[in-house]
C-alpha cells in the first residue's frame, strides 16, 4: 500500500516560486507515494494563490489550497495546514517552504526514514548538512542560535529552528496543535522540544539549505532575537523540572516505596507471622521495584524520555537503594554511639536523608544518566 503523504507549504508572496515548486514536488515524489499539497496563503497581493487555483486542473484533487483574509505569519500557517491534515486522515505530514530553501530532492530519503520514526528532521547542523549562499554572519547566528536554544532547553536536536519536517500524524495528536503556542522562529523550536518531552523517536537526515533565489525573506532579525527569549517560555510551559522538583519527585517516590514496604510488613508479618528478615528483603525489593518504575516514570521521566523499562537499570537502581540502605544504617550508628540524643529518630532521620541523597545521585548520575 502506498503512503498517504500531504505536503503543507505555507505562502505570502511566494508568485515566482509556488509554480515551480508545485511541479518540482510532484515530479520527484508523485512516483513514490501518494502525494497531496495543501498552499496554505495569506491572501498574498502578488496573487500566489490565483497560481495555485491556475494549476489545480494539471493536478486534479491533489492540489488543495486555504486562503486566509490577511498576512497572520508562517507559524499559523503551518499549524492550520496540520490541523487540516489530522481532520483529513493522511499518514504522513511534510512541512516545506515554498522558496526551494527546502530542496525536494531529499523526499524520497525523509519517505524512507519515517517508516521507523515518528519525525524527520532535515538538518543543517549534522554531518553533510550545510547552509549555503548566506553571509558567514547569518550562518554563525543560525549555529548559535542552534546552539543556544539546545544548551537552555537540553534537547539533543542539532537542528532546532529548521523548518523542513516530516511528521507521523500521530505527533501532532499526541503533542496536542493547541499546546504549540510559539511564533515565528520560535515556533519550530516549541514543535521539536515537544516532540523531543514526548518522548517520540526522531532522527536528523543532513540537507543542504540554499538561500532563497527569488523573493523576500519575511522572516526578520527581530524575530531571531525574539527566538533568544522564548526558549526560556518554551522550556518553562513545557515543564522541564529543575533538580529540585525532580529531588522533591524522587523523596515523594521514596516515600510512597515506604508505605508499600511497611504495610507488606504489617500484613505478612504482624497478621500471617511470616519470618522477618526474609519478609525485610521481599519488602525491600518489592518497594524498590516500585520505587524503580515510579521513578522511571515519572520522578526522573526527563532523563528517560522515550527509553523503555530495563531489567539492568532495576537491577542498578535496587544496587543503589541497597547502597543508601548501607549509608543510612552507618550514620545511624555513628550518630547512636556518639551522641546522646532524646529521641533515636534523630539519629535515623540524618540517616535516612544521607541514605536518599546517595540513592538520588546514583539514580540521577548513573542509572538515568542521560545520554547525549
Ligand atoms: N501563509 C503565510 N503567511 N506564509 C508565510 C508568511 C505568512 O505570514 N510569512 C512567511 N510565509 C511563508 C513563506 O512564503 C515561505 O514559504 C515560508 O513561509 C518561509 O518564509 P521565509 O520568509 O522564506 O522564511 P525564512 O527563510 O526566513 O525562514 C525559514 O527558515 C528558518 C530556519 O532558517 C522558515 O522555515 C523558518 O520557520 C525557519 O526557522
Ligand atoms: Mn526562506
Amino acid at each position: 500500500m502506498q503512503m498517504k503523504l500531504l505536503i503543507v507549504i505555507p505562502t505570502y508572496n511566494e508568485a515566482e516560486n509556488i509554480g515551480l515548486f508545485i511541479k518540482a514536488i510532484m515530479d520527484i515524489a508523485a512516483p513514490l507515494a501518494e502525494i497531496e499539497i495543501l498552499v496554505v496563503d495569506d491572501n498574498s497581493p502578488d496573487g500566489t494563490a490565483e497560481i495555485v487555483k491556475g494549476l489545480s486542473s494539471v493536478y486534479p484533487e491533489k492540489l488543495h489550497l486555504l486562503s486566509r483574509e490577511s498576512k497572520q505569519g508562517c507559524a499559523t500557517a503551518y499549524l492550520k495546514g496540520f490541523s487540516w491534515a489530522v481532520e483529513n486522515n493522511y499518514e504522513f505530514i511534510l512541512a516545506m517552504d515554498a522558496d526551494f530553501s527546502h530542496d525536494p530532492k531529499y523526499i524520497p530519503q525523509m519517505l524512507e526514514a519515517i517508516g521507523n520514526n515518528d519525525m524527520v528532521i532535515g538538518s543543517r547542523n549534522v554531518k553533510g548538512g550545510l547552509i549555503e549562499n548566506r553571509t558567514w554572519i547569518r550562518n554563525a547566528l543560525t549555529k548559535f542560535g542552534s546552539l543556544y536554544c539546545r544548551m537552555v532547553l537540553r534537547c539533543p536536536i542539532r537542528d532546532i529552528t529548521g523548518g523542513y519536517n516530516m511528521y507521523r500524524k500521530e505527533v501532532f495528536e499526541k503533542i496536542g496543535i493547541d499546546s504549540i503556542q510559539s511564533r515565528g522562529y520560535s515556533f519550530q523550536i516549541d514543535i521539536k522540544y515537544s516532540v523531543f518531552r514526548a518522548g517520540l523517536k526522531y532522527v536528523e537526515i543532513p540537507i543542504v539549505f540554499p538561500d532563497r533565489k527569488y523573493g523576500k525573506s519575511k522572516m526578520s532579525g527581530k524575530f531571531m532575537l525574539n527566538a533568544l527569549r522564548d526558549v526560556w517560555k518554551i522550556k518553562k510551559s513545557k515543564g522541564s523540572d529543575g533538580s529540585v522538583v525532580q529531588f522533591m519527585k524522587f523523596a515523594a517516590t521514596g516515600l510512597l516505596g515506604a508505605i508499600t514496604n511497611l504495610s507488606l510488613f504489617f500484613l505478612f508479618g504482624d497478621i500471617f507471622d511470616f519470618p522477618e528478615t526474609r519478609l525485610s528483603i521481599a519488602c525491600f525489593l518489592i518497594a524498590g521495584t516500585q520505587n524503580y518504575f515510579m521513578s522511571h516514570l515519572w520522578a526522573f521521566r526527563r532523563n528517560t524520555s522515550g527509553e523503555s523499562i530495563s531489567l539492568k537499570k532495576w537491577l542498578f537502581f535496587l544496587l543503589g537503594s541497597t547502597l543508601g540502605l548501607a549509608v543510612n544504617l552507618i550514620i545511624l550508628n555513628i550518630i547512636l554511639f556518639n551522641y546522646k540524643l532524646p529521641v533515636k529518630l534523630i539519629a535515623q532521620a540524618f540517616g535516612l536523608f544521607a541514605g536518599m541523597m546517595v540513592n538520588f545521585f546514583v539514580s540521577k548520575l548513573i542509572v538515568f544518566r542521560k545520554k547525549k
